[in-house]
C-alpha cells in the first residue's frame, strides 16, 4: 500500500529568488497538507549525510556545496499517494524536461539548482523525514 507522506525541501536557489510563497501555494492547491515544516540551513555535513546515496556521483561535491549554500525550507507533506503525486507536481529533475504546470517548470533554473526536492520512494520519504524532524515536530 502506498504511504501517505513525502518529504520536500525548497532549495537555496528558490529561497534566494523569493519563491517560497509561490511554491507553497502550488503544494497546497494540489491538495497536500503540511505535516511538519522548518526554515533552516544545512551544514556541509548535513548535506553529505542527506545525499549519501549520491556520494559516488561526479556531481556530489557540487550538490553538497549548493545545498549548504543558503537557507532551505524542509517539510513533510501528507496526501494519499504522496510520493508519486508530489513527483508529478514537481516535474522532471532537469527543468528543461519538466512539463507545463509543474513547480520545476515554473521555478527551477538548472539541473543542479532545481528549486525543490521530492522523495523518490516511500522508504526514502520516511528516512528523509526522520533526518529532519522529530516525532514531536509533526502535526
Ligand atoms: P534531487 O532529486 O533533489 O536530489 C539529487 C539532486 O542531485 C537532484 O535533485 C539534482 O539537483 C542533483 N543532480 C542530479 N543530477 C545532477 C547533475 N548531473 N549535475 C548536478 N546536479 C545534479
Amino acid at each position: 500500500m502506498a504511504n501517505n507522506i513525502t518529504f520536500t525541501m525548497i532549495k537555496p536557489d528558490a529561497v534566494k529568488n523569493n519563491y517560497i510563497g509561490g511554491i507553497l501555494a502550488m503544494i497546497n492547491e494540489a491538495g497536500f497538507k503540511i505535516k511538519a515544516m522548518k526554515y533552516t540551513q544545512l551544514t556541509k555535513a548535513d548535506a553529505e549525510g542527506f545525499y549519501e546515496v549520491h556520494k559516488e556521483r561526479p556531481f556530489f561535491g557540487e550538490l553538497v556545496n549548493f545545498m549548504s549554500s543558503g537557507p532551505i525550507v524542509a517539510a513533510i507533506l501528507e496526501k494519499d499517494n504522496a510520493v508519486a503525486d508530489f513527483r508529478k507536481l514537481i516535474g522532471a529533475t532537469n527543468p528543461a524536461e519538466a512539463e507545463e504546470g509543474t513547480i520545476r517548470k515554473k521555478y527551477a533554473t538548472s539541473l543542479g539548482e532545481n528549486a525543490v526536492h521530492g522523495s523518490d520512494s516511500d522508504e526514502n520519504a520516511a528516512i528523509e523525514a526522520n533526518f529532519h524532524f522529530a516525532m514531536t515536530e509533526r502535526f
